[in-house]
């Protein structure tokens, strides 16, 4: 399973891309506004520190709007995604964006039915948004687990399923389990898949009963 990093922060891109982990970058218009910076600029600087997929949103809803704000996001580096939102609109500029080469991420997906329809428009990537199902009632790992078998009944689909607005370790369990191909995490539930107290406590004895030997792993001298 991928791992992306949902965020526009570059000191937390930096950090989590330096664990050799981290497989691409998804952000979108809310997360580019917390940045406070501007977006031709701050993506250009996430391409340049993560090689994958990096994800940057148009604003315009408009077909033709759509595809000039396209034009503009894929020039900045060959690894942006252009994200664009599943509307009639936004898949119809999937379908040009995709003949013409360009990595599309289809996002705000909360139907096993939207999913089909961005796969058929040639989309790199369909975001199922899982935690906002869940904020309403709504099991949103049902959803990764539809599109995840529609998919694989139709193996000409090349869509990825890239589990988003992902809220904690569970759901990426879940969703890797399902086989979906990438998630994308804010960063603190990137982290927070290191920990287990098991792993602290275990580290704790072994350090204190290191440091009972006295001795230290260095090579020795051959004189
Ligand atoms: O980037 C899309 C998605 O991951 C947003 O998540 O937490 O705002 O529902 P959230």
């Amino acid at each position: 399973m991928k791992f992306f990093v949902d965020t526009a922060d570059i000191a937390e891109i930096k950090a989590l891309a330096a664990t050799g982990l981290l497989d691409g970058v998804t952000t979108n218009p809310s997360l580019i506004a917390k940045s406070g910076r501007r977006i031709l600029e701050v993506i250009k600087e996430i391409c340049a520190v993560v090689p994958g997929p990096v994800s940057a949103e148009v604003a315009a809803t408009e077909y033709d709007q759509i595809m000039r704000e396209a034009d503009v996001l894929r020039r900045i580096a060959g690894n942006v995604a252009v994200k664009v939102p599943l509307t009639p609109d936004g898949l119809r500029a999937c379908r040009t964006l995709s003949g013409q080469g360009t990595m599309v991420n289809v996002t705000l997906c909360f139907s096993a039915a939207q999913a089909l329809l961005a796969a058929k428009a040639g989309a790199t990537f369909i975001s199922p948004f899982v935690g906002r199902l869940d904020d309403i009632g709504q099991d949103g790992m049902l959803l990764i687990a539809d599109i995840v078998q529609i998919y694989r009944n139709y193996p000409v689909l090349k869509t990825e399923v890239l589990v988003a607005s992902v809220r904690h370790p569970i759901h990426v369990i879940e969703a890797a389990k399902l086989g979906a191909h990438v998630a994308t995490l804010p960063p603190a539930v990137l982290r927070s898949l290191y920990n287990h107290p098991l792993t602290d406590k275990g580290l704790a004895t072994f350090l204190a009963d290191w440091a009972k030997t006295g001795q230290q792993i260095v090579e020795t001298g051959s004189t």
